[in-house]
Formats: structure tokens, C-alpha cells, sequence
């Protein structure tokens, strides 16, 4: 990827209804891979805190952590746009929202993802005001986890759906550039990505979202899910592969194809 890739880019997109591949990084030399191979946005995830540290949840994820990896992310990174996600607690307010925003952005980040819907508006205002590019993330938020219960699949009742829907709309008045859908049903998805401006991103969403993303270890199959089933929207790109470089590439071109996700990997 030789320029750099920007919001515009993502809104070009939508535009012309093509897809555009993500995956999470953490690191110099995984990002450079993906960013060779076409992946247009990298997110410094704090997935990290359970791929990376161990933990069984993102919530020990602290700042510093978050910055650790944008930093060495940002050094392997050759053009894509990359994305820091606010760590647990590091936006309760808006004015730990404004300093630790800040840190991302002057850190590498070109936009930032915080997880939440009507509590997080105005956060995203204040952002948006001052340059920053938010991305927000709703549907299965695991920083609620222990609120949520588990990891499950949100929006399946009417009710929730209609929040959900009603959520991205007001986020995407607020400001958000991009809205992150986990977990939710596909036709909900669908129904947000119709009805928005601005482009969505799916994990576990369905095929009908702008772009798609899904942690990239899950992507080359670095995970041992022998205690538990495999979550559905994971699919393992190295079965068919002799690299991770072309993992990634297969990734992207079956992105952009809509090979993946198939009805199979959504819900
Ligand atoms: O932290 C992360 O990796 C994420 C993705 C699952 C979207 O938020």
C-alpha cells in the first residue's frame, strides 16, 4: 500500500458499495504483512488483553498497554490507516475521553474506537469537534462483558434491535465517522448499513457491512479453542495458504469478493 489510507477512503467505499478488508496488530511485523497485503485499516485492538496478555477479558487493558502496541504497530506499518481502541474506563468521562484520545492520536493513531451507544455520544461530539475520527463500536461490546453476561449474540429481540438501529443513527449525527457492528444478526447489520452515511464494519455481522475485520490470529489460526466450539465468524485463512502474507491476502481478496463472511460465519 503505497499512500496512506484515509476516512475518505472508507467513505469512497460506501460510495461505490466495495468492500474494504481490517484486522486487529499489535505488532511491527504482523501489521507490515497485512498492510502489504491490502488489509486498508489496522486496528491496535485491546483483544490484546486476551490474545496477547492471556487475560480472559479486554477489561485489564490499561493505557500504556494501548500505546505499547500502537507504537509498534505504527513502526511496521506501510500505509494503512490505523485505528487504537480506547482501553476499559479510558473514556468514563469526557475529560479522560479528551487526554487519553489525545495520547492515541499524537502516539500514531488516525482515529480512535470507543465502545457504547447513547452514553458515548456526546464524547463522540466533542472528539469529532476537535479532529479526532471516532469510530463507534455497538453490538457485543465486550467491555461490558460482566453486564452483558457473556459473549453472546445482541440484537435479536425487537427491542434491542431498535436500540441498536437507533444508537447508530444518533452516533453517526454525533459525529462518528464509522460504526463497528459484533455480533448482531446479519439482517440488523443490513438494516443499519442501509440506512447510514457513513461506512460500518462487521465482525460477526454478516456480509452486507462495509468492511469486515476480525483479530488476526484468528485469521491464520494462532488459537486453541480445544475447551470451546469455535465462534462462527472466525475463519482460519492458512488452511489454504503456504504463508501468513498470503493468509492475508486471501483474507482481503475474499473480503472484497464477498467470499467471506459466507451465510456459514453469520448469524
Ligand atoms: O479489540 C478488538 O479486537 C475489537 C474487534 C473484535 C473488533 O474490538
Amino acid at each position: 500500500m503505497s499512500k496512506s489510507t484515509t476516512i475518505e477512503d472508507f467513505r469512497n467505499h460506501k460510495k461505490k458499495q466495495t468492500k474494504f478488508a481490517c484486522l486487529t496488530a499489535y505488532d511491527a511485523s504482523l501489521s507490515a504483512l497485512m498492510s502489504k497485503a491490502g488489509v486498508e485499516l489496522i486496528l491496535v485492538g485491546d483483544s490484546l488483553g486476551m490474545v496477547v496478555q492471556g487475560h480472559d477479558s479486554t477489561i485489564p487493558v490499561s493505557m500504556e498497554d494501548l500505546l505499547y502496541h500502537l507504537r509498534c504497530v505504527k513502526k511496521g506499518n506501510l500505509g494503512s490507516h490505523i485505528m487504537a481502541d480506547m482501553p476499559f474506563m479510558s473514556y468514563a468521562t469526557e475529560n479522560l475521553a479528551y487526554d487519553n484520545a489525545m495520547r492515541l492520536m499524537q502516539a500514531g493513531a488516525n482515529s480512535v474506537k470507543v465502545e457504547g451507544g447513547e452514553w458515548i455520544l456526546k464524547t463522540t461530539e466533542l472528539l469529532s469537534q476537535r479532529g479526532i475520527p471516532v469510530c463507534a463500536h455497538l453490538g457485543l461490546t465486550p467491555q461490558s462483558i460482566n453486564r452483558l453476561g457473556g459473549y453472546y449474540v445482541q440484537g435479536r429481540d425487537l427491542e434491542d434491535k431498535n436500540r441498536i438501529l437507533s444508537e447508530a443513527k444518533q452516533l453517526e449525527n454525533a459525529g462518528a465517522e464509522i460504526i463497528l457492528l459484533e455480533c448482531v444478526p446479519a439482517s440488523l447489520a443490513e438494516e443499519i448499513s442501509s440506512s447510514l452515511k457513513i461506512p460500518t464494519i462487521g465482525i460477526g455481522a454478516g456480509s452486507a457491512t462495509d468492511g469486515q475485520i476480525m483479530v488476526c490470529y484468528d485469521a491464520i489460526g494462532a488459537y486453541s479453542w480445544d475447551d470451546q466450539p469455535q465462534p462462527k465468524f472466525v475463519k482460519n485463512f492458512m488452511n489454504e495458504s503456504n504463508s501468513i502474507f498470503e493468509a492475508f491476502e486471501k483474507y482481503v481478496s475474499e473480503v472484497k469478493n464477498l467470499k467471506f463472511p459466507s451465510a456459514d460465519n453469520s448469524f
